[in-house]
């Protein structure tokens, strides 16, 4: 197991969470007996929603789903809504813990919030830059772009349609599932004779379809040989809460100086609620993405505006159950479960990528696996016209699935073989 401290994520127990979860709320306007007019927010609506003690007696998350606190804004930055100040505090130690005790930070020089999902934080990171480039070092909007590898999740193709920008891609090798030097070499000297000057960079901690993770030196080495600015951002919306405990020893977190912000999502990994994505960067850069929103108590530096805490809580309540030594602990039982589907595919003579610290294995595909595709939930790379399936070893997807699914494949194989 590994060998680390942690200084802010601690394992508690449920009566812990409960009691802090209700002090938060208590300290929250209390619709019913504060004299407050003016707020478009209330409690949920009661005859809907059970607001009945009992029923929330042992039920923090539900609590606080009914309390509906808003947790517009970025709360770990200038001033917030004072309504709302005593779960802001809840989502403040979360940021804290995912920016602390996963992603290698300094104790307070981050800043960050709960995005409605990986796709958000990511453009936030591509808004921050890009206002970056324009407010300090008056870069027009043309000599902007965005690169990233071809493997990358399709919000970047969003975020650098809506905010106007060009969007670069390296193509990746169909084994490593990386950019050779030369192949991102090119595509920069590309971008370059394009007239880019300022790079936002997107580095991939696991890709959504193969779990791969970027190698940020030959990006770095290219940007450098071409005189490059740049900003360098990581989406960990599928590696955050898994990459980093698996393989203790990445350079994808704040340790190194090159990174400037990250993505993690706690609705995939994690477990939580959708609504969950979180948004991390270095103190103080958050501030590029404000617009002042002058009803709104501090400036709102997010993108989502409005957005609900219950969400907030849940990622804490549930970091909070397992603390950091049983979340290794279960980070390591699916790497193991992983490793025997692999041993698996391998005897069975499947080719597979997988990057050895991830859980996703994706197949070619093949005859076998296309009659399994929809009886296994195997995702394809294109519904269309797939060139390969992936499975994601999650909690629920047990040796016993995964053992039901590899005498079908075996089954298909051997029929295939001897025709009837
Ligand atoms: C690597 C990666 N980035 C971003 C996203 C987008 O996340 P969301 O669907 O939460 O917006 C995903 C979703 O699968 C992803 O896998």
């Amino acid at each position: 197991m590994e060998n680390r401290t942690f200084t802010r994520w601690r394992k508690k127990s449920q009566k812990e969470i409960q009691e802090i979860v209700r002090k938060g709320l208590s300290n929250n306007i209390n619709f019913d007996t504060n004299n407050v007019l003016g707020l478009p927010a209330s409690y949920l609506d009661q005859e809907v929603f059970s607001s009945d003690s009992n029923l929330l007696k042992d039920a923090p998350f539900l609590t606080a789903l009914v309390h509906n606190p808003n947790h517009i804004g970025c709360h770990t930055l200038g001033e917030s809504e004072q309504y709302f100040c005593g779960t802001h505090e809840i989502e403040k130690e979360l940021i804290e813990i995912c920016a602390v005790d996963i992603l290698k930070v300094e104790p307070n020089s981050c800043d960050g919030y709960v995005a409605s999902g990986g796709t958000e934080a990511n453009i936030q990171a591509m808004w921050m830059y890009r206002n970056y480039f324009t407010h300090e070092l008056s870069a027009q909007l043309s000599d902007i772009c965005v690169l990233c590898s071809e493997d990358s999740h399709y919000s970047m193709n969003k975020g650098a349609n809506i905010l106007g920008l060009d969007l670069y891609q390296f193509g990746v090798n169909s084994k490593s599932r990386l950019g050779s030097m030369r192949e991102i070499d090119s595509t920069i000297e590309r971008a370059k004779n394009e007239g880019k000057k300022y790079f936002i960079v997107i580095a991939n901690m696991m890709t959504t379809m193969y779990g791969s993770v970027d190698e940020l030196e030959p990006i770095l080495q290219g940007l450098k040989k071409h005189s490059s600015t740049f900003k360098i951002h990581v989406d960990g919306a599928y590696g955050g809460f898994y990459y980093p405990f698996t393989n203790t020893s990445n350079e994808l977190n704040f340790a190194n100086q090159a990174i400037s912000s990250i993505t993690m999502d706690a609705q995939k990994m994690c477990q939580a609620p959708y609504g969950t994505g979180i948004f991390l960067t270095r103190k103080g850069m958050i501030a590029h993405a404000g617009t002042s929103a002058k009803y709104v108590k501090g400036n709102d530096f997010t993108l989502i505006g409005s957005r609900s805490g219950a969400n907030a809580i849940a990622v804490w309540m549930i970091l909070s159950k397992h603390g950091p030594y049983r979340w290794i602990e279960n980070s390591f039982i699916l790497q193991k479960r992983t490793d025997w589907l692999c041993n698996q595919l391998t005897d069975l003579g499947i080719e597979y990528y997988r990057n050895s610290f991830s859980n996703i294995v994706t197949m070619k595909r093949c005859d076998s696996l296309d009659k399994l595709r929809s009886r296994f939930g195997l995702v394809p790379d294109d519904h269309e016209k797939p060139t390969s399936y992936k499975i994601v070893v999650m909690e629920h997807v047990s040796i016993e699935k995964l053992e039901l699914f590899i005498t079908e494949l075996e089954l298909e194989i051997v029929q295939k073989l001897e025709p009837a």
